[in-house]
């Protein structure tokens, strides 16, 4: 069982926790579990301080996002900041204004990041999960987007990804009905990665981070990169930034590491240059 010996640092007066769990990984904890881990917008903002933090610490290469309390990862936007600031189109502009500069982070994350969600993931939160580059969920975790309960729309950014990890006869169901789906379901139609039993999740979830961070960072770089631009348009896909990224991997120093401790049947230590 891995142990996390820092005290979390805190944002959003507490509502967002930022850890460093050792061995390279950071985790940022959703922490209201009374509102189910509802995000509000002062909780954007803070997810957004710490995503930084972690981005800009050199020792760290992987970063897992996981909710507080087992019963939510993120139960949605926080509904009770609608009726002030989302009522109708422009103020729903605005309001989505406000936390597009942390939902660009998050899409454009240079290091590779994991949603691990036990309990509901819903609406937004499942946004944010989407977001992510892949998602590890307990047994007893659910699915859902309330959009049409609530009578809003589901944003371009946040079908676009629904629909091209489940297609899209199944981002209709889940969008027409509403309805949640089970991590069973969830896992067949690949909205999430790996189902795994409740009080492994965690464990499970910081050892397959672990085994990224101790790869070699420009190559697991390279692959986030080449397949963030394999799901683009191609019109708009950069073969260049591929280019860059493959040929920065072949000149490294790790690359010439990882031959020498595969010849030497040692255990790389890669330094990302
Ligand atoms: N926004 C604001 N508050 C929320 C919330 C949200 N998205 N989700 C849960 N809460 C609050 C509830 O209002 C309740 O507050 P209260 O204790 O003051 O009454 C508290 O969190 C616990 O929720 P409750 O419904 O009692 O817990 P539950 O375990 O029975 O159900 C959910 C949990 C998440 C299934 C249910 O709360 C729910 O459906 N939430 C709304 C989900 C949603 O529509 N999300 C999309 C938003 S765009």
């Amino acid at each position: 069982m891995p142990t996390i010996s820092e005290l979390p640092t805190t944002f959003a007066e507490g509502k967002i926790l930022m850890t460093r769990a050792g061995d390279g990984v950071g985790i940022i904890t959703f922490n209201n579990p009374d509102k189910r881990n509802a995000m509000s917008l002062e909780m954007w903002e803070g997810l957004g301080q710490a995503l930084v933090a972690l981005r800009d610490d050199d020792a760290i290469r992987v970063v897992v996002l996981t909710g507080a309390g087992g019963k939510a990862f993120v139960s949605g936007a926080d509904i009770s900041q609608f009726e002030q600031s989302r009522h109708n189109a422009a103020a729903s502009e605005a309001y989505a204004e406000r936390s597009a500069a942390q939902r660009a982070l998050l899409a454009g994350y240079p290091k590779p990041t994991i949603a691990c969600v036990s309990g509901f993931c819903l609406g937004g939160g499942l946004q944010i999960a989407m977001l992510t580059d892949m998602r590890f969920a307990a047994a007893d975790s659910q699915f859902g987007i309330p959009a049409a309960r609530l009578g809003i729309a589901y944003g371009y950014d946040g079908l676009r990804n629904l629909v091209s990890l489940v297609g899209p006869s199944q981002a209709r169901l889940l969008l027409y009905t509403g309805l949640r789906v089970d991590a069973a379901e969830a896992l067949r139609i690949g909205l999430i990665d790996r189902m795994i039993p409740n009080d492994e999740l965690l464990p499970a979830t910081l050892e397959i981070a672990r085994t990224i961070a101790g790869n070699a960072p420009l190559a697991v770089k390279a692959a986030k990169i080449t397949i963030a631009e394999v799901l683009k348009d191609e019109s708009r896909r950069d073969m260049e930034a591929i280019k860059r990224t493959g040929d920065a991997c072949m000149d490294s120093e790790d690359f010439r590491e990882g031959r020498r401790a595969f010849m030497e049947k040692r255990k790389p230590a890669f330094k990302g240059r």
